[in-house]
């Protein structure tokens, strides 16, 4: 019996098709995100961020962004959010028939400048027309603050920081706030020292975690911040993923990994696994290589043995 009060419930925010496959170098063809992004809500998950509308020449991989949204068959109860940096990133894809965006700011200057040319201040200003535009046609607005635990360009980060961007966010009208360790470089300790200090400006069940696994401390630091009452995490099929403008941002934490652990926990999660591990080899299949997913990996083994 734990004497620790985990969720009973947690949602899991499914980010592949975008943020795994926008660090991909070959271009991915629009069918293959196509299926793999419906192939991941037939698994059971809510939220599939199925895209990012932001410049081309910037993120290639992403150019295909309203081809995407307008192949996808949605299904009832599923959310599909896509990544709006500004105004015009917003009216395409409320064009594309978009229902839920996300904005991005960063708790560091330098990513900041590196990943959407502006400073954290001038991100709030391109944020505030788009979250009346949201507000105007009925569009729900995720926000993310990068950089929560560390910046590839000036390293610690502290957590008051982070809060403040967080709250802004927040304050601004977005119903949850995505706090990423974008280069992977917490502890369990510190995510929860930055998790305590941001819940003192935003209510805890509008926090969700996202952890790039870079030096293998994700599910570490999913569970701690679990024990916080964080009910919302961010996960990545396969293990996809990085941000082209962070190096070292390798691999988000793999969706058949949390799945697994949660589904373990008695956590209820909506997921099913065999579907997910679905979702995990065509993916994987289409970029000829094997998961980075442990579960992934042990399953298939099983199998084959
Ligand atoms: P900029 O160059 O400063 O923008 O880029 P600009 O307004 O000066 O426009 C320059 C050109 O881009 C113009 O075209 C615009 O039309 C075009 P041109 O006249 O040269 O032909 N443009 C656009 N085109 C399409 N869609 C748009 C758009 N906006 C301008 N929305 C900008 C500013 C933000 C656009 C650029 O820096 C950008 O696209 N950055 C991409 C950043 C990105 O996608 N990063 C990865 C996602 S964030 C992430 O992974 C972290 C996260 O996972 C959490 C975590 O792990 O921490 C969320
Ligand atoms: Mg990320």
């Amino acid at each position: 019996m734990s004497v620790i009060n985990y969720p009973q419930k947690v949602k899991i925010v499914e980010v592949g098709p975008r943020d795994g496959l926008q660090n991909e170098a070959s271009m991915v063809a629009t069918e293959a995100k196509v299926t793999l992004i419906e192939k991941l809500a037939d698994a059971g998950l809510s939220v599939v961020e199925a895209t990012s509308f932001v410049s081309p020449k910037w993120v290639p991989q992403m150019g295909d962004n309203a081809a995407v949204m307008a192949q996808i068959k949605r299904l009832p109860g599923v959310s599909y959010p896509v990544l709006t940096p500004n105004m015009k990133g917003f009216e395409a894809a409320l064009a594309a028939g978009a229902t839920e965006v996300a904005i991005f700011a960063a708790a560091s200057e330098s990513f900041s400048q590196k990943n959407i040319n502006c400073s954290i201040a001038e991100s709030i200003d391109r944020f505030t027309p788009i979250m009346a535009a949201a507000k105007a046609n009925n569009i729900r607005v995720r926000g993310y603050v990068s950089c929560v635990l560390g910046c590839p360009y000036e390293g610690a980060v502290a957590p008051e920081v982070v809060a403040d961007v967080a709250a802004k966010l927040y304050q601004m009208g977005c119903y949850e706030i995505s706090l990423g360790d974008t280069i992977g470089v917490g502890t369990p300790l510190k995510a929860q020292a930055m998790v305590a200090c941001v819940a003192k400006q935003v209510p805890l069940n509008a926090l969700a975690i996202h952890f790039h696994d870079t030096y293998g401390q994700a599910m570490s630091n999913i569970l701690a911040c679990l024990q916080l009452g964080i009910s919302t995490v961010d996960s990545s099929i396969a293990g996809l993923g990085g941000c082209p403008y962070a190096k070292g941002a390798s691999g988000n934490v793999a969706t058949e990994d949390v799945a697994y652990m949660l589904q373990g926990m008695g956590i209820d999660t909506g997921v099913n696994l065999e579907q997910l591990l679905s979702a995990s080899r065509f993916i994987s299949d289409v970029l000829q290589r094997r998961p980075i997913s442990k579960v992934a990996n042990a399953l298939a083994d099983d199998a084959s043995n």
